[in-house]
């Protein structure tokens, strides 16, 4: 099992003191990061898309979550959690259609006032990319990748205003209050 996300190193203790104890582990994978949310007395519902929620649950470690759930059930759960957390999820899916539904969903699922934890692949602000590059059509590694601006441009129509964020190395992540 690979180690947990920085950002949520990072912010968890924050997390602790906001009392936001439970969690939407949106997009799981391996459950790294609901794993070590749990240890740390969090309580984590993981959500994947159905394939990958097959795959997760026969493990013995997926009965460590408070539940495991496919995408297609978030519309109507209605968790109402403290928060979501997304990691190298938001970036890997490409369709804007996807996107909309990916981000109504952790708004549908957050209690107002919770927070949204987003880590992403980046590139920095004004970061030169390929020839076929330019101000209108992304290169597909550019597309792969999102700046703090980009995020606010989407997540801001779904009431979520960002509080924080930082770069590091390729990685920005964000957090975000749903209003
Ligand atoms: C790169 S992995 C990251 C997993 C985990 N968040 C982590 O940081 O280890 C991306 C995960 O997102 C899931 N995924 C892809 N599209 C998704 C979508 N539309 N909604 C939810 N999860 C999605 C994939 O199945 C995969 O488990």
């Amino acid at each position: 099992m690979s180690r947990e996300a920085e950002s949520v190193r990072r912010y968890s203790p924050f997390f602790k003191i906001q009392k936001a104890l439970k969690v939407l582990d949106y997009g799981t994978g391996t459950m790294r990061n609901a794993l070590y949310l749990t240890d740390r007395g969090f309580r984590v519902y993981a959500a994947d898309l159905p394939e990958q929620v097959e795959r997760l649950r026969n493990r013995p470690a997926t009965q460590r979550v408070k539940r495991l759930l496919a995408t297609d059930e978030l519309p109507q759960s209605r968790l109402n959690v403290d928060l979501v957390l997304s990691t190298y999820v938001f970036n890997i899916i490409m369709g804007q259609q996807e996107r909309h539904s990916y981000l109504a969903n952790a708004a549908a699922n957050l209690r107002p006032g919770g927070y949204l934890l987003m880590e992403v692949r980046c590139r920095r602000p004004g970061d030169p990319c390929g020839d076929s590059c330019h101000d209108y059509f992304s290169c597909g590694e550019c597309a792969k990748t999102l700046t703090h601006d980009e995020l606010d441009m989407l997540l801001t129509p779904h009431g979520l205003r960002r509080v924080s964020h930082y770069y590091r190395s390729h990685a920005l992540a964000a957090i975000y209050r749903r209003e």
